[in-house]
């Protein structure tokens, strides 16, 4: 069929032709708004999950939730790199006069609104953030330290009476939250607690891998009262049936049951290999009914992009020993393992375990779901690691 027309999306933080399996987590996030329009505070949300399964395009689903409801909304994406925690400074200032500036269209230009933005504008220069171009008001007295904990928690405070003269609210919105510097995230974590307890509507909605719980526990030991932490995971079966059929069904095209079977079967319910798989399979279907024979193609195709792609770009990236440690992986009865288990594999010595572990992370090739194991951070790996090491 028409390739141009092809409704699958497969890609980082591309929506989808079908958010399938989502609603509870969109549920929860619309009674957040909902309180928040009776001027009512909630956790907030943390979502958490291997890279690949929607974290981002569900974060961006709630932020238009949120958008929609008139919130002054916010989204930065964490970056590992000193340089990249410079600029994620930069675009959070510059976010924040934009953001601020939406925040006020329609509303009436009241003093609270007023004072609010003349402690953007210091905020901002305090910072040294963004210049004044971008700037409304003349600076005044408060958000001036230059320590962003206290400057931020100033910024929130003199917007707290616009947000309420509103019911809305302000929502930082960060991907990749487990990449942001500490002193940021130090920052975010106490003006959350703080606003919390003045009534201020302050919501961090964060999205990361599997280690950010414990990286906000670690951080600060009421973050586990400041969010509510939802995994996001590979669909279930009937959800991965929604998001494979229906953008098929949407534009009237028929799958025949072994062959969506075949297809679900090689996706296992992974998002990103659903849309790889969906995509493949529309692509190699002639006309308005996809084939067992077109799902076959397409399994064959999807795969070879999957080993053009998420898997060499992971495997590359590891050194020698790392090798080592992944094989070990995929020698284990099954992942998360712990370093003992890999020890026992005897391919390497137990005291190089935690360094290896430690720079494997660090790549995003393996995440450490609590502190004793590790597993892989996408689905397939093994398999791939054992079909490279076979052709070598
Ligand atoms: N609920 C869903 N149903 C179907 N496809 C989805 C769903 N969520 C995400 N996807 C698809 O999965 C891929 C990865 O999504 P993304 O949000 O980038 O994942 P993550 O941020 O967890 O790495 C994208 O191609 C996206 O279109
Ligand atoms: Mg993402």
């Amino acid at each position: 069929m028409y390739p141009e027309l092809n409704p699958f999306n497969p890609g980082s933080g591309l929506e989808p032709p079908t958010l399938a399996g989502r609603d509870a987590e969109v549920a929860a996030f619309d009674l957040l708004v909902a309180r928040t329009r009776h001027q009512r505070l909630s956790p907030s949300i943390i979502l958490y999950g291997y890279r690949g399964v929607g974290k981002t395009v569900l974060l961006n689903a709630m932020r238009r939730q949120a958008a929609s409801a008139g919130w002054l909304c916010i989204d930065i994406e964490g970056q590992p790199s000193e340089p990249g925690a410079a600029a994620v400074r930069n675009r959070l200032g510059r976010h924040l006069h934009v953001a601020a500036d939406k925040f006020k269209n329609g509303k009436p230009y009241t003093a609270a609104v007023r004072r609010a933005f003349g402690t953007l504008t210091s905020f901002s220069l305090s910072l040294g953030v963004v210049g004044l171009e971008l700037a409304r008001e003349q600076p005044n007295a408060r958000a001036q330290s230059g320590r962003l904990e206290v400057d931020l928690e100033e910024l929130v405070e003199d917007f707290a009476p616009a947000l309420k003269e509103s019911s809305s609210a302000i929502g930082v919105f960060i991907d990749e939250m487990q990449d942001i510097d500490q002193e940021l995230l130090e920052a975010l974590l106490t003006v959350q607690n703080r606003a919390g307890q003045e009534g201020i509507p302050f919501y961090v909605v964060g999205a990361g891998l599997p280690s950010l719980p414990s990286l906000l526990g670690r951080t600060r030991s009421y973050a586990e009262r400041l969010f509510e932490y939802r995994q996001v995971d590979a669909l279930d079966a009937e959800a991965a049936r929604t998001a494979l059929e229906r953008p098929f069904l949407d534009r009237n095209v028929m799958v025949a049951p072994d062959a969506l079977n075949l297809l679900l079967t090689e996706s296992s319910g992974y998002p990103y290999y659903i849309q790889i798989f969906g995509q493949a399979a529309w692509n190699a279907t002639p006309d308005k009914f996809v084939h067992i024979e077109s799902a076959q193609k397409a399994v064959e195709v999807g795969y070879h992009r999957l080993e053009q792609g998420i898997f060499p770009s992971r495997w590359d990236r590891a050194q020698p020993e790392e090798k080592e440690f992944l094989r070990s992986m995929c020698e284990v009865p099954e992942t998360p393992c712990s370093m003992a288990q890999l020890a026992a594999v005897g391919k390497l010595e137990q005291d190089q375990l935690p360094a290896l572990k430690r720079s494997l992370i660090e790549k995003g090739i393996i995440y450490s779901p609590d502190l004793e194991t590790v597993a892989f951070t996408v689905p397939g790996m093994p398999r791939f690691i054992r079909r490279q090491d076979s052709l070598a």
